[in-house]
């Protein structure tokens, strides 16, 4: 038996109550808290907790392990459900480019980008692979994140996919971090396959696809779905193929151009629709639709067919990726649209060698409020409950609530939350728990 207290806790927030789904429309503006706060954990796994006027009599043993929260907030561990932490090199070189004026597509159309990055995954070890990733996610784990979604999608050959999803499934089983995996073979096209996009997909659908699943490397698919990338129909055979193997979707629409991949992901029900950058009224309206609830703002989650929350049929995570926006100088996701017609919105870092070169959801945090004008709590019930849910671990993660993980952020004395995403750039995580256990030590353990 291992036991942590945490006790004297200024505030413990995001405590949802048992059996809360995902929170959208007004309701993510909801963060329930409890001021001055005891907190405990037996067995990595949250069993009680409560304000200190209620505090039982907690037996001191060897097992126990007691932090004195005074002054400090207590909250959920971060949760990044998109990301493509598995990458041979970084592209700076690109970013410099970039600061001379050329866009992002303009790299791409010289062979950079995303195929760039393939070039330089095809020649390094699995071993070598594993190294660089794992000391990005030890980075992450510090900066608060205890829940990540690592996507394949350098690879683009058999081969090089498999090598990635393998690292990623490495390592989930090596990291005291959740890691959920997604087949990204549609990325960008190969060169080989210049001439024949259809053989492409059939590679992915027919060979790639039963494979991962019976090899159990995958638990999602996603497919760039944008203008010079892969078109509607091409994703619309991926997430049939992925269907027919349980692997559901998770992918990349509207970043660039709106071309219908919003409508095509709500029909194959996928998991979450990421990026969003680029929205036309019928995406937000079809987003709108697929929850089931017309204009009503009502609190409750429910799905199409007014099944209860975490019933398993609901519209797909609106899942925003503001440092995307930030590092490509491209416009930002309307979260303000999508929260105020009564959606759920989730965030994540994206964290790539090419849009995204941070892994860093403290900075997702500051961007959510400065540029997408989340609120504080909205912008925390994105990073944890939503997050969760955007990778099908809202069961176990996401909030402060008795029998899920004990895995959380003790934060160095700070005035409020808003104080977290308004001083940014400033690291204000003292401590990081995952599952009860100590990742980062900070001064409250002392
Ligand atoms: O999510 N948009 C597609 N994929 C990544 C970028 C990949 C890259 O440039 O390496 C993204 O932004
Ligand atoms: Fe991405």
């Amino acid at each position: 038996m291992s036991r942590l207290l945490i006790t004297h806790a200024k505030a413990l927030l995001g405590t949802h109550a048992q059996g809360t789904g995902p929170v959208r429309g007004a309701a993510m503006a909801d963060l329930p808290r409890i001021e001055n706060g005891w907190l405990l954990a037996e067995n990595g796994i949250i069993t009680a907790m409560g304000s200190m006027d209620t505090l039982p009599g907690v037996e001191h043993g060897p097992d126990l392990t007691v932090i004195d929260a005074r002054g400090r907030l207590v909250l959920p561990g971060w949760c990044d459900p998109h990301t493509h932490t598995v990458f041979a090199a970084p592209r700076e070189e690109e970013f410099v480019d970039k600061i001379k004026g050329l866009s992002y597509q303009d790299i791409a159309a010289r062979g950079g980008g995303i195929l760039n990055s393939a070039r330089k995954l095809r020649d390094l070890s699995e071993d070598d692979l594993y190294d660089q990733a794992r000391t990005r996610l030890e980075e992450m784990m510090r900066q608060g994140t205890v829940a990540v979604e690592i996507k394949s999608g350098y690879g683009l050959s058999a081969e090089s996919e498999l090598k990635m999803l393998r690292v990623a499934r490495r390592l989930k089983g090596t990291l005291p971090l959740q890691v959920r995996t997604t087949l990204l073979a549609a990325h960008a096209l190969p060169p080989e396959f210049a001439n024949d996009r259809a053989a492409y997909i059939r590679l992915i659908t027919d060979t790639l696809i039963p494979q991962v699943a019976a090899e159990g490397l995958a638990d999602f698919v996603d497919v760039f779905c944008e203008t010079n990338y892969f078109t509607v129909a091409e994703m619309d055979a991926v997430l049939e193929a992925g269907a027919r193997h349980r692997l559901p979707g998770k992918v990349h629409v509207n970043q660039f151009t709106s071309i219908g991949g919003i409508q095509a992901a709500v029909k194959h029900k996928a998991i979450s629709v990421d990026h969003l950058e680029v929205m036309e009224a019928a995406d937000i309206d079809a987003l709108v639709a697929a929850f089931g609830m017309a204009q009503d703002r009502t609190t409750q989650w429910v799905d199409a067919t007014g099944a209860p929350p975490n019933g398993p049929a609901f519209g797909p995570m609106p899942t925003l990726l503001p440092s995307c926006s930030f590092f490509l100088r491209i416009p930002y996701a309307p979260a303000r649209a999508l929260i105020d017609r009564g959606l759920p919105v989730a965030l994540a870092t994206d964290h790539n060698p090419g849009s995204t070169p941070s892994g860093n959801m403290n900075l997702v945090f500051s961007l959510a409020c400065i540029q997408l004008r989340m609120l504080p709590e909205e912008a925390v019930n994105a990073m944890t409950l939503n997050s969760a849910a955007a990778m099908q671990l809202e069961t176990e993660l996401g909030s402060l609530t008795v029998g899920k993980r004990a895995s959380l952020i003790i934060t160095r004395p700070v005035p409020s939350l808003a104080y977290l995403p308004y001083a940014f750039g400033s690291d204000h995580i003292d401590t990081v728990l995952i599952d009860g256990t100590v990742v980062r030590a900070g001064a409250a353990l002392a």
